[in-house]
Protein backbone atom coordinates (compact mmCIF):
# COMPACT_ATOMS: atom_id res chain seq x y z
CA UNK A 1 0.00 0.00 0.00
CA UNK A 2 1.07 3.63 -0.28
CA UNK A 3 1.36 5.92 3.06
CA UNK A 4 -1.65 6.45 4.39
CA UNK A 5 -1.47 10.41 3.64
CA UNK A 6 -1.67 9.37 0.43
CA UNK A 7 -5.25 7.71 0.27
CA UNK A 8 -6.39 10.78 2.57
CA UNK A 9 -5.55 13.34 0.76
CA UNK A 10 -7.34 11.60 -2.26
CA UNK A 11 -10.22 10.87 -0.08
CA UNK A 12 -10.72 14.95 0.76
CA UNK A 13 -10.28 15.66 -2.89
CA UNK A 14 -12.50 13.60 -3.70
CA UNK A 15 -14.82 15.47 -0.43
CA UNK A 16 -14.65 18.71 -1.73
CA UNK A 17 -15.92 17.90 -5.17
CA UNK A 18 -19.18 16.02 -4.01
CA UNK A 19 -21.50 18.89 -2.15
CA UNK A 20 -23.94 16.59 0.35
CA UNK A 21 -25.08 13.03 1.21
CA UNK A 22 -23.22 9.66 1.40
CA UNK A 23 -20.33 7.70 -1.41
CA UNK A 24 -20.60 4.33 -0.77
CA UNK A 25 -17.76 2.10 -2.19
CA UNK A 26 -18.25 -1.52 -2.71
CA UNK A 27 -14.96 -3.75 -2.69
CA UNK A 28 -14.84 -6.54 -4.69
CA UNK A 29 -15.52 -10.49 -3.45
CA UNK A 30 -14.20 -13.69 -4.19
CA UNK A 31 -15.61 -14.70 -7.39
CA UNK A 32 -16.45 -18.60 -8.00
CA UNK A 33 -14.66 -20.40 -11.03
CA UNK A 34 -16.79 -23.61 -11.04
CA UNK A 35 -17.55 -24.09 -7.07
CA UNK A 36 -17.59 -21.66 -4.33
CA UNK A 37 -14.29 -22.17 -2.61
CA UNK A 38 -12.51 -22.55 -6.12
CA UNK A 39 -12.02 -18.96 -6.88
CA UNK A 40 -10.20 -16.67 -9.96
CA UNK A 41 -7.63 -14.93 -8.82
CA UNK A 42 -8.87 -12.10 -6.72
CA UNK A 43 -8.89 -8.91 -8.20
CA UNK A 44 -10.07 -5.69 -5.50
CA UNK A 45 -12.25 -2.93 -7.33
CA UNK A 46 -9.94 0.03 -8.73
CA UNK A 47 -11.62 2.68 -7.01
CA UNK A 48 -12.07 0.80 -3.94
CA UNK A 49 -7.77 0.46 -4.06
CA UNK A 50 -7.24 3.92 -5.03
CA UNK A 51 -9.46 5.62 -1.39
CA UNK A 52 -8.91 2.87 0.42
CA UNK A 53 -5.36 0.82 -0.80
CA UNK A 54 -7.38 -2.82 0.62
CA UNK A 55 -6.93 -5.39 -1.06
CA UNK A 56 -8.81 -7.86 0.02
CA UNK A 57 -12.46 -9.46 -0.75
CA UNK A 58 -15.70 -8.61 1.38
CA UNK A 59 -14.91 -4.83 2.17
CA UNK A 60 -17.13 -1.67 1.83
CA UNK A 61 -16.30 1.78 2.73
CA UNK A 62 -18.58 4.93 3.15
CA UNK A 63 -17.95 8.69 3.18
CA UNK A 64 -20.29 11.19 4.57
CA UNK A 65 -19.69 14.35 3.24
CA UNK A 66 -22.40 15.69 5.68
CA UNK A 67 -20.97 14.77 8.41
CA UNK A 68 -17.68 14.24 7.40
CA UNK A 69 -16.81 10.61 8.22
CA UNK A 70 -15.20 7.79 6.54
CA UNK A 71 -16.13 4.32 7.84
CA UNK A 72 -14.80 1.06 6.83
CA UNK A 73 -17.01 -2.31 6.52
CA UNK A 74 -15.32 -5.45 7.22
CA UNK A 75 -15.58 -8.88 9.28
CA UNK A 76 -12.93 -10.16 10.89
CA UNK A 77 -11.77 -13.51 10.35
CA UNK A 78 -12.96 -16.45 12.82
CA UNK A 79 -10.82 -19.16 14.11
CA UNK A 80 -12.11 -21.52 11.65
CA UNK A 81 -11.20 -18.89 8.74
CA UNK A 82 -7.67 -18.38 10.10
CA UNK A 83 -7.55 -22.30 10.36
CA UNK A 84 -7.75 -22.12 6.19
CA UNK A 85 -6.04 -18.90 5.46
CA UNK A 86 -3.77 -18.65 7.96
CA UNK A 87 -3.10 -15.43 10.62
CA UNK A 88 -4.99 -12.08 8.95
CA UNK A 89 -5.02 -8.46 10.69
CA UNK A 90 -7.92 -7.17 12.05
CA UNK A 91 -10.65 -4.85 10.37
CA UNK A 92 -9.06 -1.94 12.32
CA UNK A 93 -5.45 -3.27 11.39
CA UNK A 94 -6.41 -3.08 8.09
CA UNK A 95 -8.25 0.29 8.01
CA UNK A 96 -5.37 2.59 10.13
CA UNK A 97 -3.50 1.49 7.12
CA UNK A 98 -5.41 4.03 4.61
CA UNK A 99 -5.93 6.51 7.34
CA UNK A 100 -9.56 5.60 9.06
CA UNK A 101 -10.45 5.11 12.38
CA UNK A 102 -14.21 3.98 12.31
CA UNK A 103 -14.87 0.56 11.28
CA UNK A 104 -17.89 -1.64 11.71
CA UNK A 105 -18.68 -5.54 11.01
CA UNK A 106 -20.46 -5.99 7.11
CA UNK A 107 -23.67 -6.20 9.14
CA UNK A 108 -23.65 -2.48 10.25
CA UNK A 109 -23.70 -1.38 6.35
CA UNK A 110 -27.49 -2.21 5.66
CA UNK A 111 -28.74 -0.55 8.96
CA UNK A 112 -26.58 2.90 8.16
CA UNK A 113 -27.69 2.62 4.76
CA UNK A 114 -31.42 2.31 5.72
CA UNK A 115 -31.49 4.62 8.02
CA UNK A 116 -30.26 7.29 5.60
CA UNK A 117 -32.66 6.53 3.14
CA UNK A 118 -34.73 6.78 5.68
CA UNK A 119 -34.10 10.35 6.16
CA UNK A 120 -34.22 10.96 2.30
CA UNK A 121 -30.25 11.63 2.37
CA UNK A 122 -28.73 11.15 -0.97
CA UNK A 123 -26.63 7.81 -1.81
CA UNK A 124 -23.79 8.37 -4.91
CA UNK A 125 -22.06 5.08 -6.21
CA UNK A 126 -20.32 4.56 -9.21
CA UNK A 127 -21.55 2.16 -11.93
CA UNK A 128 -21.13 -1.28 -10.95
CA UNK A 129 -19.31 -4.42 -12.79
CA UNK A 130 -19.75 -7.30 -10.82
CA UNK A 131 -23.37 -8.75 -10.67
CA UNK A 132 -22.83 -10.05 -6.78
CA UNK A 133 -22.05 -6.11 -6.35
CA UNK A 134 -25.18 -5.48 -8.42
CA UNK A 135 -27.61 -7.93 -6.02
CA UNK A 136 -25.50 -6.64 -2.91
CA UNK A 137 -26.77 -2.82 -3.96
CA UNK A 138 -29.96 -3.82 -4.92
CA UNK A 139 -30.53 -5.40 -1.00
CA UNK A 140 -28.92 -2.28 0.22
CA UNK A 141 -30.75 0.11 -1.95
CA UNK A 142 -33.82 -1.84 -3.20
CA UNK A 143 -32.81 -0.88 -6.05
CA UNK A 144 -33.95 -3.69 -9.29
CA UNK A 145 -30.23 -5.03 -9.62
CA UNK A 146 -30.44 -5.21 -13.07
CA UNK A 147 -31.19 -1.79 -13.32
CA UNK A 148 -28.55 -0.51 -10.98
CA UNK A 149 -26.10 1.68 -12.98
CA UNK A 150 -28.83 3.87 -14.67
CA UNK A 151 -29.01 5.09 -10.70
CA UNK A 152 -25.38 5.59 -10.60
CA UNK A 153 -24.15 9.20 -9.27
CA UNK A 154 -23.01 11.71 -12.31
CA UNK A 155 -21.74 13.78 -10.23
CA UNK A 156 -19.29 11.11 -8.26
CA UNK A 157 -18.40 9.62 -11.54
CA UNK A 158 -17.38 13.03 -12.88
CA UNK A 159 -15.38 13.21 -9.53
CA UNK A 160 -13.51 9.92 -9.64
CA UNK A 161 -12.66 9.78 -12.86
CA UNK A 162 -11.56 12.97 -13.39
CA UNK A 163 -9.27 12.34 -10.24
CA UNK A 164 -8.19 8.95 -10.89
CA UNK A 165 -7.36 10.12 -14.52
CA UNK A 166 -4.19 12.46 -13.52
CA UNK A 167 -1.43 10.10 -12.24
CA UNK A 168 0.46 11.23 -9.44
CA UNK A 169 4.06 10.38 -9.11
CA UNK A 170 3.72 7.56 -7.36
CA UNK A 171 1.34 6.60 -9.64
CA UNK A 172 4.05 6.76 -12.33
CA UNK A 173 6.58 5.01 -10.75
CA UNK A 174 3.87 1.94 -10.40
CA UNK A 175 3.14 2.25 -13.58
CA UNK A 176 7.24 1.92 -14.78
CA UNK A 177 7.13 -1.04 -12.39
CA UNK A 178 4.63 -2.45 -14.67
CA UNK A 179 6.18 -1.80 -17.89
CA UNK A 180 9.46 -2.84 -16.93
CA UNK A 181 8.00 -6.25 -15.81
CA UNK A 182 6.33 -6.18 -19.59
CA UNK A 183 9.68 -4.91 -21.17
CA UNK A 184 10.81 -8.60 -19.64
CA UNK A 185 7.53 -10.01 -21.69
CA UNK A 186 8.45 -8.83 -24.85
CA UNK A 187 12.14 -9.56 -24.99
CA UNK A 188 12.14 -12.63 -23.43
CA UNK A 189 9.14 -13.95 -26.09
CA UNK A 190 11.20 -12.26 -28.94
CA UNK A 191 14.43 -14.61 -27.93
CA UNK A 192 11.68 -17.71 -26.36
CA UNK A 193 10.02 -17.70 -29.69
CA UNK A 194 10.98 -20.45 -32.36
CA UNK A 195 9.80 -21.96 -35.49
CA UNK A 196 7.09 -25.61 -34.68
CA UNK A 197 6.52 -23.95 -31.60
CA UNK A 198 3.13 -23.61 -30.59
CA UNK A 199 1.73 -19.98 -29.61
CA UNK A 200 0.58 -21.46 -26.08
CA UNK A 201 3.97 -22.39 -25.33
CA UNK A 202 4.95 -18.78 -25.54
CA UNK A 203 1.97 -17.57 -24.10
CA UNK A 204 2.30 -19.31 -20.81
CA UNK A 205 5.57 -18.06 -20.45
CA UNK A 206 4.82 -14.66 -21.15
CA UNK A 207 2.25 -14.88 -18.38
CA UNK A 208 4.60 -16.82 -15.50
CA UNK A 209 6.44 -13.64 -15.95
CA UNK A 210 3.84 -11.88 -15.12
CA UNK A 211 3.26 -13.58 -12.31
CA UNK A 212 6.96 -14.44 -11.35
CA UNK A 213 7.74 -10.48 -11.08
CA UNK A 214 4.57 -8.81 -10.17
CA UNK A 215 0.97 -9.51 -9.74
CA UNK A 216 0.30 -11.29 -13.03
CA UNK A 217 -1.04 -10.21 -16.04
CA UNK A 218 -3.32 -6.60 -16.41
CA UNK A 219 -5.40 -8.66 -19.09
CA UNK A 220 -5.14 -11.91 -20.97
CA UNK A 221 -2.30 -12.05 -23.07
CA UNK A 222 -2.98 -11.72 -26.84
CA UNK A 223 -0.43 -13.51 -29.05
CA UNK A 224 -0.90 -15.11 -32.02
CA UNK A 225 0.10 -14.96 -35.67
CA UNK A 226 -3.45 -14.34 -36.92
CA UNK A 227 -2.61 -10.54 -35.80
CA UNK A 228 -5.40 -9.23 -37.40
CA UNK A 229 -7.69 -10.46 -34.95
CA UNK A 230 -7.28 -7.88 -32.77
CA UNK A 231 -7.62 -9.20 -29.05
CA UNK A 232 -6.57 -12.76 -30.49
CA UNK A 233 -6.53 -15.14 -26.84
CA UNK A 234 -6.10 -18.62 -29.36
CA UNK A 235 -3.20 -19.86 -28.95
CA UNK A 236 -3.62 -23.26 -31.10
CA UNK A 237 -1.86 -22.29 -33.84
CA UNK A 238 1.85 -23.93 -34.86
CA UNK A 239 4.45 -20.97 -35.98
CA UNK A 240 6.63 -21.43 -38.58
CA UNK A 241 9.79 -19.25 -40.23
CA UNK A 242 8.04 -16.37 -42.36
CA UNK A 243 5.59 -15.92 -39.64
CA UNK A 244 5.21 -13.00 -37.53
CA UNK A 245 3.05 -12.34 -34.39
CA UNK A 246 1.63 -10.24 -32.44
CA UNK A 247 2.51 -9.80 -28.49
CA UNK A 248 -0.26 -7.42 -26.67
CA UNK A 249 0.46 -8.03 -23.01
CA UNK A 250 0.77 -6.46 -19.88
CA UNK A 251 1.79 -6.88 -16.03
CA UNK A 252 -0.02 -5.68 -12.78
CA UNK A 253 2.39 -3.95 -10.32
CA UNK A 254 2.45 -5.26 -6.72
CA UNK A 255 -0.03 -2.42 -5.79
CA UNK A 256 -2.22 -2.89 -9.19
CA UNK A 257 -0.98 -0.78 -11.69
CA UNK A 258 -0.93 -1.77 -14.96
CA UNK A 259 1.55 -1.48 -18.18
CA UNK A 260 -0.06 -2.77 -21.77
CA UNK A 261 2.58 -3.09 -24.11
CA UNK A 262 2.90 -4.61 -28.27
CA UNK A 263 5.35 -5.55 -29.89
CA UNK A 264 5.36 -7.49 -33.66
CA UNK A 265 8.43 -9.58 -34.66
CA UNK A 266 8.99 -12.28 -36.34
CA UNK A 267 8.81 -15.83 -35.51
CA UNK A 268 12.84 -16.37 -37.18
CA UNK A 269 14.14 -13.19 -36.18
CA UNK A 270 14.03 -12.00 -39.37
CA UNK A 271 11.43 -9.57 -41.44
CA UNK A 272 10.59 -10.62 -45.20
CA UNK A 273 10.81 -7.46 -47.26
CA UNK A 274 6.83 -7.38 -46.98
CA UNK A 275 6.74 -7.70 -43.37
CA UNK A 276 9.16 -4.76 -43.12
CA UNK A 277 7.21 -2.52 -45.67
CA UNK A 278 4.55 -2.71 -43.61
CA UNK A 279 6.24 -2.46 -40.26
CA UNK A 280 7.70 0.96 -40.89
CA UNK A 281 4.48 2.40 -41.95
CA UNK A 282 3.14 1.32 -38.80
CA UNK A 283 6.08 2.37 -36.80
CA UNK A 284 6.11 5.76 -37.95
CA UNK A 285 2.25 6.12 -37.27
CA UNK A 286 3.11 5.65 -33.89
CA UNK A 287 6.23 7.63 -33.33
CA UNK A 288 4.21 10.51 -35.38
CA UNK A 289 1.74 10.43 -32.56
CA UNK A 290 3.70 10.23 -30.10
CA UNK A 291 5.28 13.05 -31.00
CA UNK A 292 2.25 15.40 -31.59
CA UNK A 293 1.00 14.53 -27.88
CA UNK A 294 0.99 17.47 -25.51
CA UNK A 295 -1.70 19.07 -23.76
CA UNK A 296 -4.77 21.04 -25.44
CA UNK A 297 -4.53 18.68 -28.44
CA UNK A 298 -7.54 16.76 -28.54
CA UNK A 299 -6.37 12.60 -28.97
CA UNK A 300 -9.32 12.33 -32.15
CA UNK A 301 -6.70 15.13 -33.90
CA UNK A 302 -3.39 12.63 -33.41
CA UNK A 303 -5.81 9.17 -34.15
CA UNK A 304 -6.54 11.37 -37.43
CA UNK A 305 -2.76 11.70 -37.89
CA UNK A 306 -1.53 8.48 -37.25
CA UNK A 307 -4.76 7.36 -39.78
CA UNK A 308 -3.31 9.74 -42.38
CA UNK A 309 0.29 8.41 -41.60
CA UNK A 310 -1.01 5.28 -42.48
CA UNK A 311 -3.48 5.68 -45.52
CA UNK A 312 -0.42 7.35 -47.27
CA UNK A 313 2.41 4.61 -46.81
CA UNK A 314 -0.55 2.36 -48.33
CA UNK A 315 -0.75 4.37 -50.88
CA UNK A 316 2.80 4.06 -51.38
CA UNK A 317 2.52 0.40 -51.56
CA UNK A 318 -0.34 0.47 -54.19
CA UNK A 319 -2.89 -0.77 -51.51
CA UNK A 320 -4.54 2.93 -51.28
CA UNK A 321 -4.96 5.37 -53.88
CA UNK A 322 -6.56 8.99 -54.56
CA UNK A 323 -6.88 11.56 -51.94
CA UNK A 324 -5.85 10.27 -48.89
CA UNK A 325 -7.30 13.64 -46.92
CA UNK A 326 -10.88 12.66 -48.53
CA UNK A 327 -9.98 9.12 -47.88
CA UNK A 328 -9.44 9.19 -43.98
CA UNK A 329 -12.35 11.60 -43.54
CA UNK A 330 -14.29 9.42 -44.82
CA UNK A 331 -12.99 6.38 -42.98
CA UNK A 332 -11.39 4.03 -45.84
CA UNK A 333 -8.09 3.45 -43.98
CA UNK A 334 -10.39 1.90 -41.17
CA UNK A 335 -10.21 -1.20 -43.31
CA UNK A 336 -6.84 -1.36 -42.40
CA UNK A 337 -7.01 0.44 -38.75
CA UNK A 338 -10.55 -0.58 -37.69
CA UNK A 339 -9.82 0.68 -33.89
CA UNK A 340 -8.88 3.47 -32.09
CA UNK A 341 -5.61 4.65 -31.61
CA UNK A 342 -4.83 4.39 -27.44
CA UNK A 343 -7.04 4.51 -24.46
CA UNK A 344 -6.44 5.35 -21.19
CA UNK A 345 -3.72 3.19 -18.43
CA UNK A 346 -3.67 3.26 -14.89
CA UNK A 347 -5.31 0.90 -12.27
CA UNK A 348 -7.07 -0.73 -15.06
CA UNK A 349 -5.72 -1.47 -18.10
CA UNK A 350 -8.40 0.49 -19.97
CA UNK A 351 -8.50 2.81 -17.16
CA UNK A 352 -11.73 3.67 -16.01
CA UNK A 353 -13.55 2.25 -18.57
CA UNK A 354 -16.47 1.21 -15.98
CA UNK A 355 -17.22 4.42 -15.73
CA UNK A 356 -18.69 4.97 -19.44
CA UNK A 357 -16.08 6.06 -22.21
CA UNK A 358 -18.00 8.55 -23.16
CA UNK A 359 -18.06 10.02 -19.43
CA UNK A 360 -14.41 10.51 -19.61
CA UNK A 361 -12.90 10.44 -23.05
CA UNK A 362 -15.61 12.60 -24.35
CA UNK A 363 -17.42 15.70 -23.69
CA UNK A 364 -19.28 18.56 -24.42
CA UNK A 365 -16.91 19.51 -27.47
CA UNK A 366 -16.20 16.44 -28.79
CA UNK A 367 -18.54 13.98 -29.64
CA UNK A 368 -18.12 10.62 -30.29
CA UNK A 369 -18.49 9.40 -34.41
CA UNK A 370 -20.51 6.93 -35.61
CA UNK A 371 -17.85 6.17 -38.18
CA UNK A 372 -16.69 2.53 -38.72
CA UNK A 373 -13.17 2.75 -37.01
CA UNK A 374 -12.98 5.97 -35.49
CA UNK A 375 -16.68 5.08 -32.95
CA UNK A 376 -13.78 2.89 -31.34
CA UNK A 377 -11.65 5.65 -30.20
CA UNK A 378 -11.95 5.40 -26.45
CA UNK A 379 -10.72 8.52 -25.39
CA UNK A 380 -10.85 11.60 -28.06
CA UNK A 381 -11.08 14.66 -26.04
CA UNK A 382 -8.30 17.39 -25.21
CA UNK A 383 -5.12 15.60 -23.21
CA UNK A 384 -4.10 17.33 -19.89
CA UNK A 385 -0.86 16.87 -18.17
CA UNK A 386 -0.71 14.01 -15.65
CA UNK A 387 -2.80 11.38 -17.90
CA UNK A 388 -1.16 8.44 -19.28
CA UNK A 389 -2.35 7.05 -22.89
CA UNK A 390 -1.49 4.33 -24.90
CA UNK A 391 -0.55 4.90 -28.29
CA UNK A 392 -0.77 1.56 -30.42
CA UNK A 393 -1.90 2.13 -33.99
CA UNK A 394 -1.50 -0.79 -36.62
CA UNK A 395 -2.14 -2.21 -39.74
CA UNK A 396 -4.19 -5.17 -39.98
CA UNK A 397 -5.42 -7.75 -43.45
CA UNK A 398 -8.65 -9.04 -42.28
CA UNK A 399 -9.68 -11.52 -44.71
CA UNK A 400 -13.39 -11.56 -43.83
CA UNK A 401 -13.79 -7.85 -44.07
CA UNK A 402 -11.75 -7.25 -47.32
CA UNK A 403 -14.14 -9.27 -48.58
CA UNK A 404 -17.15 -7.81 -47.51
CA UNK A 405 -16.06 -4.39 -48.91
CA UNK A 406 -14.83 -5.67 -51.94
CA UNK A 407 -18.03 -7.76 -52.88
CA UNK A 408 -20.19 -4.36 -51.66
CA UNK A 409 -17.41 -2.45 -53.58
CA UNK A 410 -16.84 0.28 -50.65
CA UNK A 411 -14.70 3.02 -51.00
CA UNK A 412 -13.06 1.68 -54.68
CA UNK A 413 -11.86 5.20 -55.35
CA UNK A 414 -9.85 4.66 -52.31
CA UNK A 415 -8.72 1.07 -52.24
CA UNK A 416 -7.01 -1.13 -54.62
CA UNK A 417 -8.57 -4.27 -54.17
CA UNK A 418 -6.67 -6.56 -56.33
CA UNK A 419 -3.52 -5.34 -54.80
CA UNK A 420 -4.69 -6.62 -51.78
CA UNK A 421 -5.11 -10.16 -52.65
CA UNK A 422 -1.02 -10.46 -51.97
CA UNK A 423 -1.55 -9.46 -48.26
CA UNK A 424 -4.42 -11.67 -47.92
CA UNK A 425 -2.71 -14.21 -45.41
CA UNK A 426 -0.03 -11.64 -44.05
CA UNK A 427 -1.49 -11.07 -40.67
CA UNK A 428 -1.46 -7.92 -38.37
CA UNK A 429 1.05 -5.58 -37.18
CA UNK A 430 0.43 -3.60 -33.88
CA UNK A 431 3.03 -1.18 -31.82
CA UNK A 432 2.21 -0.26 -28.48
CA UNK A 433 3.59 1.80 -25.43
CA UNK A 434 2.61 3.76 -22.90
CA UNK A 435 2.95 7.25 -22.94
CA UNK A 436 2.70 9.79 -19.98
CA UNK A 437 1.20 13.70 -21.07
CA UNK A 438 3.60 16.43 -19.63
CA UNK A 439 3.60 20.09 -19.11
CA UNK A 440 4.76 20.32 -22.90
CA UNK A 441 4.70 17.22 -24.21
CA UNK A 442 4.94 13.93 -23.98
CA UNK A 443 7.56 11.10 -21.86
CA UNK A 444 7.24 7.33 -23.17
CA UNK A 445 7.03 5.43 -19.41
CA UNK A 446 9.71 3.01 -18.81
CA UNK A 447 12.67 1.45 -20.79
CA UNK A 448 12.82 1.42 -23.99
CA UNK A 449 12.02 -1.53 -25.58
CA UNK A 450 13.45 -2.80 -28.59
CA UNK A 451 10.77 -1.19 -31.51
CA UNK A 452 12.79 -0.68 -34.82
CA UNK A 453 13.51 -3.33 -36.96
CA UNK A 454 16.94 -3.23 -36.04
CA UNK A 455 16.44 -3.33 -32.43
CA UNK A 456 13.56 -6.30 -32.94
CA UNK A 457 15.41 -8.31 -35.59
CA UNK A 458 18.84 -8.40 -33.15
CA UNK A 459 16.92 -9.82 -30.07
CA UNK A 460 14.66 -12.06 -31.73
CA UNK A 461 16.95 -13.69 -33.67
CA UNK A 462 19.38 -14.12 -30.37
CA UNK A 463 17.19 -17.05 -29.38
CA UNK A 464 17.44 -18.89 -25.86
N1 LIG B 1 -4.47 -4.79 -24.42
C1 LIG B 1 -5.60 -4.50 -25.17
C2 LIG B 1 -5.48 -3.17 -25.73
O1 LIG B 1 -4.41 -2.80 -26.14
O2 LIG B 1 -6.40 -2.42 -25.74
MN1 LIG C 1 -2.53 -3.72 -25.61
MN1 LIG D 1 -3.95 -0.96 -25.23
Amino acid sequence: MFSPKIYKERRNELKKKIKSGLILFLGNDESPMNYTDNTYRFRQDSTFLYYFGIDEPNFAAIIDIDENKELIFGNDFTIDEIIWMGPQKTVKQKASRCGVKQTYSMSELENILKNALSKGRKIHFIPQYRHSNMIKLQILLGIDATRINDYASPELIKAVAEQRAVKSREEIEEIEKAISIAYEMQVSAMRFTKPGMIEKEIAGFIEGIAISMGNGLSFPVIFSKHGETLHNHYYGNKLKAGDIVVNDSGAESFLHYASDITRTFPVSGKFSQIQKEIYEIVLLAQLTAIKSIKPGVSYKDIHLKASTVIAEGLKALGLMKGDIKEAVKQGAHALFFPHGLGHLLGLDVHDLENFGENNFGYDNKIKRSSQFGLKSLRYAKALVPGIVITVEPGIYFIPQLIEKWEAEKKFEEFINYQRLNLYKNFGGIRIEDDILVTNNGSRILGKPIPKSIEEIEEVASNKI
